[in-house]
C-alpha cells in the first residue's frame, strides 16, 4: 500500500482526495491545506473519506513519512513543495503547470533529477479513451500519413463562480497556462513528434473578465510533417461550449466530437464515418485514476509511461512560445526557444 500525502484540498484536490482513496494500491493518509474553508467544503462533498487534516507540508511530511505525493496546489508553490518532497527522496505527482515561467519549471526539474525521485506531471487528458484510441490509430497508421488537424475549443469559463480557483482571474496567460497547455500537450502526445515550428497569437476580448489572455490561436508544424491549427478560448459569450478535434490523413480522417466522448473514423471516400468504441468514463475521474495508477507502478518500480517533469518542459516550451511568438509577432523554431530558455 503507497502511503499518500493530498496537498491542496481545492477543486481539483478533491477529485484527488477520492481517486486516492478509491485505489487499491494507495492510501490517503492526510491532506493539507491552509484553508479551513477548503477542508470544510471537502468534508461535505466527500463525507465518506476520512483523513486527519494539517495546514503546513512540512509538518505533515515529518509526522506522516508518505510514500508519495499529490501536489494539487496553485503554480506558484510547486517549487518550494516540490524541493521539499525531493530533500527527504519522496515521489511526487505535481499538477500542471509545474511552473509560470521556464527558469522555475526547469529547477523543479533539476531538484527532482538531482535527488533522484520520480516528478509526474498532471497530464491527466493522456489517460482519457478519446485520447488513448486516437493515439493508438493514428500511431498504428490507421490514417496513413498524416496531413493536418485542428483542435477547437470554445468555452464561457465563469472565473468568478463559486468554489472555482481564483487566481486564473488575475494571472498572465490563463487560458495558455491553466487550458491550451493539456491541448499541446495532447498535440505532442498524439501525433507522438515534437514541434518544429510555431506561430502564436493570444488575445482578450473586450468582454473579458480575465486580466490577461483568455484567447489562444496557434498554428503547429510538427516534426513528422503534420500540421494542426488551434484555437481556443475560455470567453466564449454564453454557455455554448465546443470542443472537435479532426485529423486528416491520406487513408482517413478521425474526428472527435466532444471533449471527453466521440470518436468517429472516416475512410477516406466514404461518406459515413465508423463509430470508435470507448469504455464509459467518468470526466475528470478516470482520467485521473489512469494517471494516478501509471505514478503508483513507477513508484513501485514497475514499468510506467507517466508523463515526466522532464517531457513536460518540451509542453512548457511549446506553451510558453506560443505567447512568445504572440508578442514578437513571427514563427518560432521550437527547438531554438526551448534551448535558449534552457528547456531542452
Ligand atoms: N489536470 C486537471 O485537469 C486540472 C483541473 C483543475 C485544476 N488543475 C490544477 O490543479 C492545481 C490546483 O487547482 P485548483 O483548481 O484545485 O485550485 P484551488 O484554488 O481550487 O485549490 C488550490 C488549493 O491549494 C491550497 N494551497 C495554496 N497554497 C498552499 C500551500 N502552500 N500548501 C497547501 N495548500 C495550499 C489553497 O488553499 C486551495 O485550497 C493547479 O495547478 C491547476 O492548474 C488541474
Amino acid at each position: 500500500m503507497i502511503r499518500t500525502l493530498l496537498v491542496g484540498l481545492g477543486t481539483r484536490g478533491r477529485h484527488w482526495a477520492r481517486v486516492i482513496a478509491e485505489n487499491t494500491g494507495s492510501s490517503l493518509v492526510a491532506g493539507v491545506d491552509p484553508s479551513l474553508d477548503a477542508m470544510q467544503t471537502l468534508q461535505e462533498k466527500l463525507p465518506q473519506l476520512e483523513f486527519p487534516h494539517l495546514t503546513d507540508l512540512e509538518a505533515a511530511l515529518k509526522q506522516f513519512k508518505p510514500d508519495a505525493v499529490v501536489l494539487s496546489t496553485p503554480p506558484s508553490v510547486h517549487l518550494e513543495q516540490i524541493t521539499a518532497c525531493a530533500k527527504r527522496g519522496i515521489p511526487v505527482l505535481c499538477e500542471k503547470p509545474l511552473a509560470l515561467d521556464a527558469a522555475t519549471a526547469r529547477v523543479c526539474v533539476d531538484v527532482a533529477e538531482q535527488a533522484g525521485i520520480h516528478l509526474c506531471v498532471g497530464m491527466n487528458f493522456r489517460y482519457l479513451e478519446t485520447t488513448i484510441k486516437s493515439r493508438e490509430l493514428i500511431v498504428g497508421g490507421k490514417l496513413g500519413t498524416v496531413g493536418f488537424g485542428r483542435i477547437n475549443y470554445w468555452r464561457y469559463r465563469d472565473g468568478k463562480r463559486p468554489l472555482l480557483n481564483k487566481y486564473p482571474l488575475t494571472m498572465d496567460q490563463p487560458m495558455l497556462l491553466e487550458q491550451s497547455i493539456h491541448h499541446l500537450d495532447l498535440a505532442r502526445f498524439i501525433y507522438n513528434s515534437e514541434v518544429k515550428r510555431i506561430w502564436g497569437r493570444t488575445t482578450n476580448p473586450p468582454w473579458s473578465m480575465y486580466a490577461s489572455d483568455a484567447t489562444v490561436a496557434a498554428w503547429l508544424e510538427f516534426e513528422n510533417g503534420v500540421e494542426l491549427q488551434y484555437f481556443g478560448t475560455w470567453m466564449g459569450t454564453n454557455s455554448k461550449n465546443e470542443f472537435q478535434w479532426r485529423t486528416d490523413g491520406e487513408k482517413g480522417m478521425l474526428f472527435q466530437r466532444d471533449i471527453f466522448a466521440g470518436l468517429e473514423y472516416w475512410a477516406s471516400g466514404t461518406s459515413t464515418p465508423e463509430e470508435i468504441p470507448l469504455k464509459p468514463q467518468e470526466d475528470f475521474v478516470d482520467d485521473t485514476r489512469g494517471l494516478l495508477e501509471d505514478f503508483l507502478c513507477a513508484v513501485r518500480g514497475e514499468p510506467s509511461t507517466y508523463p515526466s517533469g522532464r517531457d513536460h518542459l518540451m509542453t512548457m516550451a511549446l506553451t510558453l512560445a506560443c505567447a512568445e511568438s504572440s508578442k514578437q509577432g513571427k514563427t518560432l523554431d521550437l527547438l531554438e526557444y526551448a534551448k535558449q530558455m534552457g528547456l531542452a
